[in-house]
């Protein structure tokens, strides 16, 4: 099983990390990380490259994702919530996948079939409000790379408990752990 993390939190160590630490205790397979402060990521230039040819002309990183997104079977998104929505890195990060968009829908190139897979998100907040913008953003995220949604980890009120003490958070980490193990078998 081949898990890749996209990490939209410029905290290695924070909270939005702390919950995929408690996953990876229990989490079986190979794991890659994307960071996406710190990758050499472009944004989408809206060259409209894809919308003659296949693929993506930036080279960066982004082509090592491309290829991952083809072959894993999992993709966890975590952000921290900023704004109510997904972090600005991790709006740039997914900007790239517009090339996808341009293949299914807009060309609707019948041979274009990305990899089926499952998707978990998870967010932290300083406070308490539904962060809803970040919750769609992300089920847009999914829909572009064929993942499907198995749920959503939430640690708010990170401003007054870290995720690393919020106990129902880490307990929901596990058990998404050992059920995506479960689903693969
Ligand atoms: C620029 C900025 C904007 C933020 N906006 C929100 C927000 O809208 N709602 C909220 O609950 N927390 C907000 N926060 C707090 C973070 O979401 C919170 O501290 C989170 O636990 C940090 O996670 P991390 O350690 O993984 O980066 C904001 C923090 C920053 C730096």
């Amino acid at each position: 099983m081949k898990t890749l993390i996209i990490n939209g939190s410029p905290r290695k160590k924070g909270d939005s990390m702390a919950i995929v630490d408690e996953m990876l205790k229990y989490l079986d397979g190979e794991v890659k990380f994307i960071h996406t402060y710190y990758a050499d990521i472009s944004p989408c230039l809206d060259c409209r490259f894809c919308m003659k040819n296949s693929g993506c002309c930036i080279d960066d990183e982004m082509q090592e994702v491309y290829k991952l997104l083809s072959e894993v079977d999992n993709v966890i998104i975590t952000s921290p919530i900023y704004f109510s929505e997904l972090t600005g890195k991790l709006l740039s990060f997914a900007s790239r996948l517009q090339t996808y968009y341009v293949q299914r829908v807009m060309k609707k190139d019948e041979s274009f079939k990305l990899k089926e897979k499952n998707g978990l998100l998870i967010l932290t907040g300083g406070g308490d409000g539904k962060p809803t913008p970040a919750i769609d953003r992300a089920g847009i995220i999914f829909r572009f790379i064929n993942a499907k949604s198995i749920g959503t980890i939430m640690s708010l009120n990170t401003n007054n408990v870290s995720a690393t003490h919020d106990q129902v958070a880490l307990a929901q980490a596990r058990e998404y752990a050992l059920k995506l193990n479960e689903l693969h078998k």
